[in-house]
């Protein structure tokens, strides 16, 4: 599969099979996140494999309930260490590179035939408490990692003329 087509096949999954996830089809995924830049090659990330069914309901209700989530076999939390870093742009670094990582890793294992998720929507200081995450640390993402239990439904994006503009903003 080259990238264009997993860019625009992957869709969000919200349903899983119970059935379990390859190690190395999590560890290639996981290789993806590792291998993905970050500013200044920094790295600071921790991706945090959460297998345990009962952590993972506790995770799926401090994401505000969506229960799919616990569904998946595999539900990867992904952090940033350094939170006070912050980009010459103003962004925070940890931000930006912890959702590139995510970016890449959900890409990988769509060409693996593993649905994810992105999840954004989580009670952060719940999560935290649940996986023994120090104060310092954000958790920026999370995501279910798992065979998908439903057909693939894109969604429609913007076309291109909306929202492009050439030389200066329009
Ligand atoms: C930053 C971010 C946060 C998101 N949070 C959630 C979430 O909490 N729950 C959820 O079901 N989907 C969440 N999504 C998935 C989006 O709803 C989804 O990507 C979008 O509707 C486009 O659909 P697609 O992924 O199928 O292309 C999130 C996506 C992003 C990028």
């Amino acid at each position: 599969m080259d990238v264009f087509t997993a860019i625009s096949q992957r869709c969000s999954v919200r349903a899983y099979k119970a059935t379990d996830v390859e190690e190395e089809k999590l560890k290639k995924a996981l290789e993806a996140a590792r291998l993905s830049p970050s500013a200044s090659n920094r790295q600071d990330w921790k991706f945090i494999v959460v297998r345990n069914k009962e952590t993972r309901k506790k995770l799926a209700k401090a994401a505000l309930g969506q229960s799919f989530i616990a569904e998946a076999p595999i539900v990867i939390v992904a952090c940033g260490m350094e939170p006070k870093a912050m980009l010459a742009c103003g962004q925070p670094m940890h931000t930006v590179d912890v959702s590139i990582a995510c970016a890449y890793m959900i890409l990988q294992a769509y060409e693996l035939g593993l649905g994810t998720c992105w999840i954004g929507a989580f009670n952060e200081d719940e999560a935290k408490k649940i996986l023994s995450i120090p104060d310092h640390v954000r958790v920026v993402a999370m995501t279910p990692l798992g065979y998908p239990n439903q057909p693939p439904s894109r969604k429609v994006r913007k076309n291109l003329g909306e929202i492009l503009c050439y030389e200066k903003y329009e």
